[in-house]
């Protein structure tokens, strides 16, 4: 107990100066070792610093409280209260319900709540269902799940509460209660969102990360959102359970394994699987732990078995290794499901819209007309 109480102070400690840098600082007006890990970093510039390590001089100036931090106008835990009350206990029982059936569905709620935040922040627009034109029909979105669970919810909270609680906010409390049914400590959220009218297929392509970039390309994807690196660290721990199609996994998997960054053994189980099997073929992203959110996913890393390129990247990087290898210290587990509830919680703060903006849809796959 008192090693987790210890590990998560350290680790909130890092988490809070990195943001307390960093947050919200655009590339060109950041002071030099802000948004980053380490101090010693020079992680305003998006590329890999030399030394790694860190111990650098802090940059003077006044604390800035960070964005997300401050409340998000608009956003309020109180928001449906009056109007909705039953609102968390539909989303809840509806997400519990269906993950009893389908374990699957847990990993695909957060990763579709990500690829929502990743367009235009989370405003529901993943959700719109126009063939080959909306974000739905992105190459990025191919393999996503979870669409009909939430239409379904909102289905039943249109016959309870009419035209008042939004898809986006369906889908952050839904991805919170999917976490949370697999092992991630509960937060409490605000709502408020409203949902987008907007949903290019192409936006969701060049903006949601995708297997094959670098580290510095997902940094940058983060930074342009006010996350921090810590944050792409801890999120990319979603990858602790879930599946990941062969197609996006076949290009980098041949590559690695030249190169020899690939674990010899996992290499030749991932050449089974992959080699020859069809792109839809599934593998698990953790191949040692797959239905348990803790922390093994950043052991895999240190030992070359990520499954995704972009994850065993971050630890070859000087400005992420470190974190991983924090993370994946023994007995790190309970820090890292409680960092994580952290930054799901910005996921779902960050570029909302909320009061006049947007609109409450009658239906998630639709705007209204
Ligand atoms: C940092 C950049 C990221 C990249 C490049 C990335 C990429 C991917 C890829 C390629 C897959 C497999 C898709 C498939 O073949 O079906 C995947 C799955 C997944 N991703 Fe990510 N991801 C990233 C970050 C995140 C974040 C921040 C989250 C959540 C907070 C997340 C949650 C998930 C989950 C849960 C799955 C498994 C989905 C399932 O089992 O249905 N990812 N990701």
């Amino acid at each position: 107990m008192m090693r987790f109480l210890a590990l998560l102070a350290l680790l909130l400690l890092l988490a809070t100066s990195v943001v307390a840098n960093g947050y919200g600082v655009s590339h060109d007006d950041a002071p030099a070792g802000a948004n980053g890990y380490g101090g010693g970093h020079d992680d305003a510039s998006p590329e890999p610093s030399k030394g790694g390590g860190g111990g650098g001089e802090e940059e003077e100036g006044p604390y800035q409280e960070p964005a997300y931090e401050k409340p998000v106008e608009g956003l309020d835990a109180e928001y449906y209260s009056k109007t909705c009350p039953q609102m968390e206990a539909i989303v809840h029982n509806a997400v519990r319900k269906a993950i009893s059936h389908d374990y699957t569905l847990a990993s695909s709620l957060i990763r579709l709540f990500f690829h929502d935040f990743a367009v235009e922040g989370t405003d529901g627009s993943v959700l719109i269902d126009v063939p080959g034109q909306s974000e739905k029909y992105a190459e990025a979105s191919r393999t996503l799940r979870g669409f009909d669970l939430i239409e379904e919810i909102k289905k039943e909270l249109e016959a309870k509460c009419h035209a008042t609680v939004s898809c986006a906010d369906i889908l952050t409390a839904a991805a919170r209660d999917a976490a949370t049914a697999v092992g991630v400590p509960y937060w409490s959220l605000k709502y408020g969102r409203k949902d987008g009218k907007d949903s290019i297929a192409a936006e969701a392509d060049r903006l949601v990360p995708m297997n094959g970039q670098s580290v510095t390309e997902l940094i940058r994807f983060f930074q342009s959102k006010g996350l921090t690196i810590f944050d792409l660290v801890v999120l990319s721990g979603a990858h602790t359970i879930g599946r990941a199609t062969c197609g996006a996994v076949r290009p980098g998997m041949c590559a690695r394994r030249k190169e020899g960054t690939l674990d010899r053994q996992y290499g030749d189980f991932l050449w089974r699987r992959c080699g020859a099997g069809g792109d839809g073929e599934y593998v698990e992203l953790d191949c040692e732990t797959p239905t348990r959110f803790d922390n093994k996913y950043y052991e895999n890393l240190l030992h070359g078995k990520g499954l995704l390129d972009t994850d065993q990247s971050l630890v070859e990087d000087s400005r992420t290794k470190d974190l991983v290898k924090m993370f994946a210290k023994p007995g790190a587990s309970d820090a890292f499901v409680h960092l994580f509830a952290r930054s799901m919680r910005k996921l779902g703060e960050v570029q909302v819209l909320t009061g006049n903006e947007g609109e409450v849809r009658r239906k998630c796959s639709a705007v209204n007309y």
